[in-house]
């Protein structure tokens, strides 16, 4: 007998792939987006008026002289980006144990918030406080019998973040996690006016591997100091905490909180993203970069894409916003 298909329930009434036939179905039904507002760049600045100075560990980054970081600075916002993240190298010379240089009003980072705030007036200007760059042996605090202290760290950080401030820093991203510093900054900020200076905390920052090539970026990385950032830094295997971190940070009076690294940690951030009400940014790492920098370098992927693709899983997860050293080659690309 001849078998004769009819829609008798052999096969599906409903098929999820009517929509993705055609471009524009697929762009109708597209839940979240990537548009260049969802990125912010972080970029590396370096004493002199050289030229830029390739990273080694992370191809296609520079650090840029302080004129040349103004110029980055403006072509990223007019390819749409609101902010940057500067994060310096300081010369071997100007640190010490204690990171003094770090609440010094014309420290490098300083001169560049200046720079950058002259040339690029609209742009967000988003400062890292924390004394890894600072300290002789790389640690974001100051070391008093063997361990890194808490309260007199807190203490150097409000006056680093208030210096900051001083120089046109438009978000104070605190990156050390200590505790009580986002409290201690509020008050400090506060104190000399500044109440319309954001801060963007750090909240769950973890005690990463990725984090690896941003060392070597910074000139904070062969040092002694290196091991155990996880007396302060979180534990991998923990989300509750994360939770409770950024819950703190909040009452403290964080205006953003962010998740570190990214991708490695989406499960948080999407927990972030569902519990609280303030934004969530997310900090896709250097050694993230690194990693998808390798692996298109080794052929078989498409590089293009899987920026894109990645970029795409912080949005997926909940997240507002996404500090990536790709931003401003995805800008480009979103604006084409
Ligand atoms: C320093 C700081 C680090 C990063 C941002 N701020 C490194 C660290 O904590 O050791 C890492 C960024 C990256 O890897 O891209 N407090």
């Amino acid at each position: 007998m001849e078998t004769i298909i009819t829609h008798s329930g052999q096969f599906p009434s409903t098929r999820l792939r009517r929509p993705r036939l055609q471009d524009w179905s697929r762009r109708l039904v597209r839940e979240h987006l990537l548009t260049p507002a969802d990125l912010i760049w972080p970029v590396f600045v370096r004493e002199g008026d050289g030229k830029p100075e390739a990273v080694e560990t992370l191809p296609g980054v520079f650090r840029h002289s302080i004129a040349d970081l103004a110029r980055e600075a403006k072509q990223a916002y007019d390819l749409g980006i609101p902010a940057i993240a500067i994060f310096p190298r300081i010369d071997q010379a100007d640190k010490d144990e204690d990171g003094t240089t770090a609440r010094n009003p014309d420290n490098l980072v300083c001169r560049a918030v200046r720079a950058v705030r002259d040339a690029v007036p609209e742009i967000g200007i988003i400062t890292d406080v924390a004394l890894d760059p600072f300290t002789t042996h790389g640690h974001d605090g100051v070391i008093r019998d063997g361990m890194v202290a808490n309260d007199e760290t807190v203490a150097i950080l409000t006056e680093q973040a208030l210096v900051q401030a001083q120089a046109g820093a438009s978000i104070i991203a605190p990156s050390d996690m200590m505790d009580g510093r986002i409290g201690a900054i509020r008050k400090m900020l506060d104190a000399h006016g500044h109440d319309n200076v954001l801060i963007m905390s750090y909240a769950a920052k973890y005690a990463s591997a990725f984090y690896g090539p941003f060392r070597d970026a910074v000139g904070a990385g062969k040092t002694a100091g290196n091991v155990g950032k996880d007396t302060y830094q979180m534990d991998p295997a923990n989300s509750d905490e994360a939770m409770r971190e950024i819950e703190l940070d909040i009452q403290e009076g964080a205006d953003f909180v962010m998740v570190k690294p990214g991708m490695p940690y989406l499960d948080i951030i999407q927990r972030a993203s569902q519990r609280f009400n303030v934004p969530v940014f997310a900090y896709q790492v250097s050694g993230e970069y690194a990693m998808i920098e390798a692996a298109a370098a080794a052929g078989g992927l498409d590089r293009d894409r899987i920026i894109a693709e990645a970029l795409m899983s912080f949005r997926r997860a909940g997240c507002r916003g996404i500090l990536t050293y790709h931003a401003k080659e995805m800008a480009q690309r979103l604006n084409d």
